[in-house]
């Protein structure tokens, strides 16, 4: 096995103010696979192509938001190694473990809070329930998808104070690769914004340095092609749903993109394209003077909805 360590995000667990139109919206407009409820109330949904049980969690509550966010590592002592050294690491607080069985489906998992304020955990096991398609001689896709149908959760964007401390902790104790990085164009030293990839992926978490902890921008699910990326677009005005920004490309990753919010003000992106990562590819840079190529490639500039508005 060439991958090891933390091999991808296993899921994201958000808040949401009314339960039952976030599930239509994640299963019908979104299009994920909604597979168990739980004595809380949570409801827990995948992608299609995802084989572990869950990917998204939903809660009910006051205010939107993330809860957490949760890694898949390769093995259980994987886990304990990563957790004994996030511990010692001086970089996170709140560390703890959760029961097996505290999400349906799932084993023990240990859990710890950035120093940006965002809670995150390591898991080594999630049953297997299956990507809907037979593991011999299956078809390219499975009948019954609805919405958008992405194969799979892909990212989350994060809003925080202490970047270089989530950095450092995200390099140099999970083993994540930085791919790209904003810095300030007198300062290049001083990063606005980092994103980090576990995996060959351009990335599977993202930071930007704002005065505020725990706040959550965007999940993300991944799609095939710009062609979906339109059809997206299409679902967005047919189901009426409240758009952000796009379809259009970002500089950054060079992914295809359109941004849009769940009934409760929570932000998805639907994304396809990219590129292909690899530990030894440098570090691409861009600079703050760059910053509105860099996220909207086509328009050039800022989007204040897009910076501003955020769970
Ligand atoms: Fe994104």
């Amino acid at each position: 096995m060439a991958m090891t360590g933390v091999l991808r995000p296993s899921h994201v667990a958000l808040r949401v103010l009314d339960l039952e139109p976030a599930v239509k919206h994640y299963t019908d407009v979104l299009g994920l696979l909604e597979t168990g409820r739980d004595k809380q109330g949570r409801v827990y949904l995948k992608a299609w192509d995802e084989h572990d049980h869950h990917s998204v969690v939903l809660r009910e509550a006051d205010a939107a938001g993330m809860d957490y966010m949760g890694w898949r590592v390769d093995s259980i002592q994987t886990m304990k190694d990563l957790s004994r050294k996030v511990e010692e690491s001086g970089l996170a607080t709140d560390c703890c473990w959760i029961p097996a069985g505290e999400h349906l489906e799932t084993g023990e998992r240990f859990r710890f809070t950035t120093t940006t304020g965002h809670t995150m955990e390591l898991l080594a096991e999630k049953n297997k329930v299956g990507n809907c398609l037979p593991l011999v001689n299956p078809d390219p896709w499975p009948d019954g998808l609805k919405g958008m149908g992405p194969s799979r959760f892909d990212h989350c964007l994060l809003y925080g104070d202490d970047l270089d401390g989530v950095v450092k902790l995200f390099t140099e104790v999970l083993g994540f690769d930085i791919t790209e990085q904003v810095v300030a164009e007198d300062n290049h030293d001083f990063r606005i914004s980092v994103f980090l990839s576990c995996s060959t992926k351009p990335h599977d978490v993202a930071f930007i340095r704002q005065p505020m902890k725990g706040a959550f921008h965007h999940a993300s699910f991944i799609l095939d092609n710009w062609g979906e990326v339109l059809k997206a677009a299409d679902i967005i005005s047919k189901k009426k749903v409240s758009l952000d920004l796009g379809p259009t490309r970002h500089g950054i990753t060079r992914g295809e993109t359109i941004y849009f919010f769940d009934p409760s003000g929570n932000r998805n992106e639907v994304f396809a394209g990219g590129y292909i990562h690899y530990p030894d590819k440098p570090i691409i840079t861009w600079t703050s003077d760059d910053l509105g190529r860099a996220i909207f490639y086509h328009d050039r500039k800022l989007n204040e909805n897009f910076l501003g508005v955020f769970t």
